[in-house]
């Protein structure tokens, strides 16, 4: 018999790349989303990549009634929850929207799985609880650090809500992944991130200054203390991310979790500056990118990135794709993408 698994925010980035992994281990799939940043199309993507067309459900986790509703009709094995608002800017511009949609979700899942007895959750957190660490890499053991945004806040509440949860529910079992940067593509092109409006992040722009849609890059700060003075971040494949999503899941169906709360780091282990970053995407692209240097960004940390040994031993789970598969995926898509517009005129 398949397992059954819930991915909320399954039709976004990250959710969208996993429910076809979760295929292609054999899972059954359901989806729920409220399309608030996706589109349906993703559906057709998993479908066409994997032949299995999730079912899937369109409604907001706010919505507890509709939530109740799913889990009395699907009997689930697990849930990942990838459901929030993840855009740091615009939590600083409206902090209660944040809290409602990031904790009051998580709040009615954990309800209704108590409600119905379903015990294992992944939970889709950041290495941005760590905020700027002291010493690097980060380890798990590395101090959580206040929030520099409400976005942040909200994974650090989310993940003391799991933990207190498992406390009081012992049937619930909980792992938190915390994702550093994730960026790429599926190989086919036919899933990616859709960023909605001027993209905030770097790959995006990358990609959409690449294909004409913005006129330039601007690099944010070169007077760091890295190697050419850019920002260093750990940038994962997402589908690598994916694949550690059905690692943790399935080692905590299988029992093998070695406490009932358990949270990862999960990137590769390697930093990567943003021209580094820029280099890699000229080489695969075969394009120039153009772009400028400006001031920092604020709020940017200076470097972070991942020691992976933890996530690696315990879950028995690496990264294996590179900074070129990455540039060259996400320029894939980019270019997928300007097809679909040029089709839809
Ligand atoms: P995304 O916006 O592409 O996907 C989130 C999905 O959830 C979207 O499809 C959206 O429509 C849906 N959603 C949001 N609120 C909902 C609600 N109330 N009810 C139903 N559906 C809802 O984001 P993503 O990049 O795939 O990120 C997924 C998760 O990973 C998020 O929790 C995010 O905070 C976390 N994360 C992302 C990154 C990153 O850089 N992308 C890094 C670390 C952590
Ligand atoms: C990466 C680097 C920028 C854009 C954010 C969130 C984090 C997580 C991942 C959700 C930085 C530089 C960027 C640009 C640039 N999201 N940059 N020009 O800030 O590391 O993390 O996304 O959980 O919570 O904080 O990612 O892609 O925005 O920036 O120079 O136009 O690229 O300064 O050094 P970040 P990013």
């Amino acid at each position: 018999m398949k397992k059954k698994i819930l991915v909320t925010g399954g039709l976004g980035y990250i959710g969208s790349h996993t429910s076809v992994e979760l295929i292609n281990k054999g899972f059954e799939v359901v989806i729920v989303d409220n399309l608030s940043n996706s589109e349906k199309s993703a559906l057709d993507g998993i479908e066409k990549i994997s032949g299995v067309r999730p079912t899937f459900y369109e409604f907001d986790l706010l919505d507890a009634d509709q939530l109740d509703q799913l889990f009395k009709t699907e009997k689930l094995d697990g849930i990942i929850h990838f459901a929030a608002s993840k855009a740091v800017g615009e939590s600083v511009d409206k902090p209660r929207l944040y809290y409602r949609n990031n904790l009051q979700t998580l709040l009615n899942l954990l309800d209704a799985m108590v409600a119905y007895g379903v015990d294992n959750i992944v939970f889709s957190s950041s290495c941005t609880v760590y905020g700027q660490p002291d010493v690097l890499p980060v380890t798990e053991e590395t101090p959580v650090q206040a929030a520099l945004s409400p976005y942040g806040n909200t994974k650090q509440i989310c993940e003391e809500i799991l933990r207190d949860t498992v406390a009081a529910d012992p049937n619930v079992k909980a792992v938190a992944l915390r994702y550093f940067n994730p960026v790429g593509a599926h190989a086919s092109a036919e899933i990616g991130e859709l960023p909605l409006g001027v993209p905030q992040n770097l790959m995006p722009f990358i990609t959409q200054t690449g294909v004409g849609k913005r006129e330039m890059l601007s690099v944010f700060g070169n007077d760091y203390d890295t190697k050419d003075g850019t920002c260093i971040r750990d940038y994962i494949h997402v589908v690598d991310l994916a694949q550690a999503h059905i690692v943790a899941l399935d080692r905590m169906i299988e029992g093998k979790q070695k406490s009932e709360y358990e949270f990862f780091n999960v990137g590769t282990g390697t930093g990567s500056t943003v021209l580094e970053v820029i280099q890699s995407f000229e080489k695969t692209s075969g394009e120039k990118l153009n772009y400028k240097l400006i001031e920092r960004r604020a709020g940017d940390i200076e470097k972070i990135y991942a020691d992976t040994t933890f996530s690696n031993k315990e879950l028995g789970w690496s990264s294996e794709k590179t900074l070129d598969d990455m540039t060259s995926s996400a320029w894939q898509w980019q270019l997928r993408l300007k097809e679909k517009e040029a089709q839809s005129v």
